[in-house]
């Protein structure tokens, strides 16, 4: 990959020698050059800005040195037809992310223009995208001096994926923002507790498929805490939202209640199970009363899942209920979605998670066990159920805090 910058600041650049992009090019990897705009000048002040037509604040950069910085550094396209990529760097860009930086991978040669005061005259990117690959790109919702930084923000992201850079592959997928689109999961090393604070006890359990599904866990939960944008809505794998119920929706959760609850009373040979019995007034008046989530498939309500605050003796706690799919889409793995969903959006401040089922509903206790939920005999059930509790466990929990 061969990178170009071209900036009024060329010793912003000096990094570049440092660090990543130093060792890539080290490696071969890469080839750099660092270009000072105002050699593409021709007066004797080396201008490189004017004042804008139309009138307002600032300046704004003429278009003759850039039109000479890009007929100098664009090169014809490649043997294998890619052009080069010039990169505006401006807050007025698409929002730069780990998918651009994939993408922006993939090149062959950037450029980066990297401009100041107000902005670049638009004529040069108009004129850019007749010969080169135009991105505009922002770092973030900020104003900064200028784009050098932002240049240099986007040069790390995108050398670091450049095959046979990074040593370990692996730490590439799994960091934040890879593959899941999730936030990282909380990290420890040695020692097992430091200054009071205890390495959580599943990491030092050797068990590999507990480590993963808390690993799992902490990332969905800090990821809805910190960047709720990142999940909302929560999607299947199919890409159909999981979303917060309306209500309007009461008479198709009546009816998917319905379904299930005649399961469930039949698996348990007991008819008088409440949500059996409930009206479309009892489906409403709880619908305001809890954080229900629906999945919709063809316009057709199909699963369901409600959670709510309860204030217990040990801190506040999750209650889990009416996890709900259609009979015809069960076993297709809606439930454990649903379930991962619900804990996912619980408040923070939550010290447990508490679910309810059919004492003889083995499939749905399986599931729960499977998801880190344990039976509890000791806890009181209505007749015909069972309790399960889960501690919430999150990054900053103290380990030391008992179960419910
Ligand atoms: N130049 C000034 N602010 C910027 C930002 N937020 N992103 C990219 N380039 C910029």
């Amino acid at each position: 990959m061969r990178l170009d910058y071209v900036s009024i600041f060329p010793d912003f650049f000096a990094p570049l020698t440092l660090s990543l992009p130093g060792k890539a090019a080290e490696k071969g990897l890469l080839e750099v050059g660092v270009h000072d705009l105002r050699g593409w000048t021709h007066d004797r002040h080396h201008t490189v800005d004017d004042t804008p037509y139309g009138g307002g604040a600032g300046m704004v950069m003429k278009p003759e040195p850039w039109g000479d910085a890009l007929d100098a550094l664009v090169v014809p396209p490649t043997t294998t037809g890619q052009r080069t990529t010039v990169v505006f760097t401006t807050p007025s860009g698409e929002p730069f992310d780990q998918r651009l930086a994939e993408e922006l991978a993939t090149r062959e040669h950037l450029v980066f223009a990297c401009g100041r005061y107000e902005g670049i005259d638009q004529r040069v990117i108009d004129h850019a995208r007749t010969v080169a690959e135009v991105r505009e790109v922002s770092l973030g919702d900020y104003v900064l001096n200028g784009g050098e930084v932002a240049a240099l923000a986007i040069t790390e992201a995108v050398v670091r994926l450049l095959p046979g850079f990074m040593g370990n592959a692996a730490s590439l997928v799994e960091e934040s923002h890879a593959e899941s689109g999730l936030l990282e999961y909380p990290v420890y090393t040695k020692p097992p507790v430091w200054r009071g604070h205890e390495v959580p006890a599943v990491l030092r359990s050797g068990d590999h498929a507990k480590v993963a599904s808390w690993r799992r866990e902490q990332a969905v939960r800090r990821t809805a805490q910190r960047r709720p944008d990142l999940l909302t809505p929560s999607v299947l794998d199919d890409g159909t939202p999981i979303v917060r119920a309306t209500p309007g929706d009461a008479g198709e959760l009546l009816t998917l209640q319905r379904a299930c609850w005649v399961q469930e009373a039949l698996a348990n040979d007991m008819l008088d199970i409440p949500a059996l019995h409930e009206s479309l007034e009892d489906v409403r008046a709880w619908l305001g009363e809890w954080d229900t989530y629906v999945v919709r498939r063809a316009g057709r309500l199909v699963a369901a899942v409600r959670g709510r605050v309860e204030r217990g003796e040990h801190g506040d706690v999750w209650d889990i209920g009416r996890i709900m799919v259609a009979p015809d889409l069960q076993g297709s793995g809606l439930g454990r979605i649903l379930l991962e969903h619900i804990q996912a959006v619980a408040p923070a401040e939550v010290a447990s998670y508490v679910l309810f089922t059919g004492a003889a509903s083995v499939r749905n206790q399986r599931m729960y066990k499977k998801a880190g939920f344990r039976l509890r005999r000791d806890l009181p059930a209505p007749p015909g159920a069972v309790v399960l509790t889960k501690n919430a466990a999150r990054h900053g929990t103290d380990t030391r805090r008992g179960d419910l």
